[in-house]
């Protein structure tokens, strides 16, 4: 067993494990070099890149992003750092989000597809649509939300939207009035969206009846109906409810429409048809849009991303990145629900006149051919996904790709680490060794990519993200606030230093928050106005090989990354505790094949109930109410008693350990430990304990920072 102490406060001493200690298990791997028949079309093949974005050139540096933009004012003062940490990008620079996407592409490619709509059920026809047919959609939507619901600049909106081209024209149509989007992830519940309504303050919900997944014809209108009542509990009056029909000429849901508050988008825009919206000039500070997610408290941030700073930083890095040039046709197969979406699927191929596709459903459906074949029909040459979409690939259609002639030029991943194996066939199998692999790593708050190998010029290194992005400054911390320095085999708590045009300006309604969470740890002043005093707290634990590549071993707050998506175990706690007979509740990762993590639920009843599987499958539909599917726990555990400590917190780490069937470290100190036994028996049945090593994250997994 090993000597860590169970007390969470005191076990700051992962930071000191080896290299070869570190669970991921994953050692360092060979490297790969760029094809160079990508390497001779690329966009980024000067290597003094990294010269021009370094320290000495900050915050200037980041010029050359913003000049990827179309301004109404050029600004004055790059980066005002007066009100540290709430930066300010571009100070003095005005300009609308919404032209620069459509309206300034229309004269060199008004022709060309801006979207690209491909509808799950495979006999539908894909739906193509050119920047002029944007351009006049986005007007009329822009009509509508002015005209008909009252909308000015400041305003928010909520949307809560599947993968249809109509989500983008929505947010694009919110950007040309400077009101601030706020979308939903469409599989979250209509509950959720009702807390993010609420939160957001948003007067209008704009919804689509219904949409297709794994071949079913969902009923989305109806989370609309518990979106708005659930906000209106919390005294928020949602007066209109705009739905899109996911069929233009026939409802795709049997819930009713409200009379005088739901109102179907297709009827209201004849009314607004042919009428244009001049784009109003926003300052480049002003919010363009919120994107809630989860933390370590029950209450998910609504983090607020700036116009000017995230669109330059989002048509930069996915320049640099993705290596878009107008010619290429770009999937991103991410949901526009998650911040991948909106920085990589909308915002950030759209500012570039690119042909970004939407696909509506899951990757595997009808069988796992259909990638392929949407990449081999639309002519896809840059592919970006995420390690669960392809560890589910290649489970059930491992030589699939073999089928298909398609041409990918460089392709990407994000949302979680990627087994080397997986890379591999990636690389392999999909790629035919002839694309460029990036692996980025990122979050909601940051707006765009912060590590990842720069395509034609860095070395692949399959599990690592890579390299910093240029003008990305990172450092990785111990518990104490002590550098490790870069190659020290040790992990600790990756930062960033400085900020950059992309990170997030606060999280909405809760400045508070924001500085505690995210600079609180590490701030060396609090009155200080130099960003040198500010880095940024990511939330994840890394490693920092000597060669530069960072290897991201996942978070280490109470955050599960459920395959690449982001949730928290305090807001699935408090959905369990909404079962009148649960009095506590716990939840863990365990470690999944296919999605990387998935969530158990442990639950202690109130005195006197007796523990019943009906009791638990209540359990796990209240998370489903509460959250959605998304969060569905593995299995839900009812246990005599939490382990705990003296001062009575609950230590999810022991109960991590037990359901990955890892040792549980020292438990002496706990104020129960007997119950540890008895809860291991239960889960594990009467085997030994297993002395081996986990994942990182799963090890830290619960402990205060
Ligand atoms: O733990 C990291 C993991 O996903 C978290 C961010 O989640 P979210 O805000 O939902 O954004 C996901 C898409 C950017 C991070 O804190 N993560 C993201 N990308 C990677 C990753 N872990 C390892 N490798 C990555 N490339």
């Amino acid at each position: 067993m090993s000597e860590r102490r169970a007390d969470a406060k005191e076990a700051p001493e992962e930071s000191r494990l080896s290299e070869a200690e570190i669970a991921v298990h994953w050692k360092e791997e060979a490297i790969y070099h760029p094809p160079p028949k990508f390497v001779g079309q690329a966009n980024l093949t000067d290597p003094a890149i990294m010269e021009r974005f370094s320290e000495e050139h900050f915050p200037e540096c980041f010029r050359e992003y913003a000049d990827l933009l179309t301004w109404d004012r050029y600004w004055t003062t790059t980066l005002d750092t007066s009100h540290a940490p709430f930066w300010k990008w571009f100070v003095g620079g005005r300009l609308n989000a919404s032209f620069n996407c459509v309206d300034r592409h229309l004269e060199a490619h008004r022709n060309k597809a801006a979207l690209i709509f491909v509808p799950e059920p495979e006999e539908e026809p894909t739906q193509f649509i050119t920047y002029q047919e944007l351009w006049v959609r986005v007007n009329e939507m822009a009509a509508l939300l002015r005209d008909g619901c009252g909308l000015r600049s400041g305003d928010r909106v909520t949307i809560h939207m599947p993968m249809t081209a109509e989500l983008p024209i929505t947010m694009l149509a919110c950007a040309r009035l400077g009101v601030i989007h706020s979308v939903v992830f469409g599989g979250f519940s209509g509950e959720a969206c009702g807390a993010r309504i609420v939160d957001s303050g948003s007067r209008i919900l704009v919804t689509m009846d219904g949409y297709y997944r794994s071949g079913k014809l969902l009923d989305h209108k109806a989370n609309a109906d518990i979106a708005v009542r659930k906000a209106a509990e919390e005294g928020v009056t949602v007066e209109k409810v705009l739905v899109w029909r996911r069929f233009r000429d026939r409802p795709a849901s049997t819930t009713p429409m409200v009379e005088g508050r739901d109102f179907v988008v297709d009827d209201l825009l004849k009314q607004y048809r042919g009428h244009r919206v001049d784009p109003v000039s926003m300052p480049a500070e002003a919010p363009l849009f919120l994107m809630y997610t989860s933390g370590s408290t029950g209450k998910p941030k609504g983090c607020q991303h700036s116009t000017g700073g995230y669109l330059a930083y989002v048509a930069g890095t996915t320049r640099l990145i993705q290596d878009l040039h107008p010619t290429d046709v770009y999937w991103c197969m991410a949901d526009i629900g998650w911040i991948t979406g909106h920085s990589y699927i909308v915002y950030g191929p759209l500012a570039l006149a690119a042909t970004s596709v939407l696909y509506e459903g899951v990757p595997t459906y009808p069988d796992a051919g259909r990638p392929w074949r949407i990449a081999e029909r639309l002519g896809v040459n840059i592919f970006h996904t995420s390690p669960t979409a392809i560890r589910a690939l290649r489970k059930l259609g491992p030589d699939e790709p073999k089928k298909y002639r398609y041409a990918f030029k460089c392709m990407t991943t994000v949302g979680e680490p990627i087994e080397p194996e997986a890379w591999r066939w990636y690389y392999e199998t999909v790629g035919r060794r002839e694309a460029a692999i990036t692996d980025t790593w990122w979050q909601t708050e940051t707006g765009g990519f912060l590590c990842s190998t720069k395509p034609a010029l860095d070395p692949m290194k399959p599990g690592s993200a890579g390299p910093p992005m240029p003008g990305i400054y990172p450092i990785v911390f111990d518990e104490e606030g002590k550098e490790v320095p870069q190659g020290a085999g040790r992990a600790g708590n990756i930062c960033i230093r400085n900020p950059w045009p992309g990170i997030f300006q606060t999280i909405w309604g809760d400045p508070e928050r924001f500085v505690r969470t995210y600079y609180g740890k590490y701030n060396r002043n609090r009155s200080s106005t130099d960003w040198h005093d500010w880095p940024y707290f990511a939330g994840d634990g890394a490693l920092w090989a000597a060669d530069g590549y960072l290897r991201i071993l996942g978070r280490v707050d109470d955050v599960i990354n459920v395959a690449g998506h982001r949730l928290g175990t305090k807001e699935i706690e408090s959905a369990c505790l909404t079962v009148p007979e649960v009095a506590e509740a716990a939840v863990v990762p365990i470690v999944d094949a296919e999605r990387g993590r998935v969530p158990e639920v442990y639950v202690a009843l109130k005195p006197g109930i007796a523990p019943d599987p009906a009791i638990a499958e209540r359990v796990s539909r209240a998370i489903e109410t509460v959250i959605g599917k998304i969060a569905r726990p593995r299995a839900v555990r009812i246990v005599p008693d939490m382990p705990k400590t003296r001062s009575g917190k609950i230590m999810r780490r022991v109960l991590a350990s037990i359901s990955n069937r890892m040792d549980y470290g020292d438990i002496t100190t706990l104020a129960n430990p007997e119950v540890v036994e008895q809860i291991r028996l239960q889960v594990q049945g009467s085997g030994p304990v297993e002395a081996r090593a986990g994942p990182e994250d799963i090890r830290r997994f619960g402990q205060e920072h």
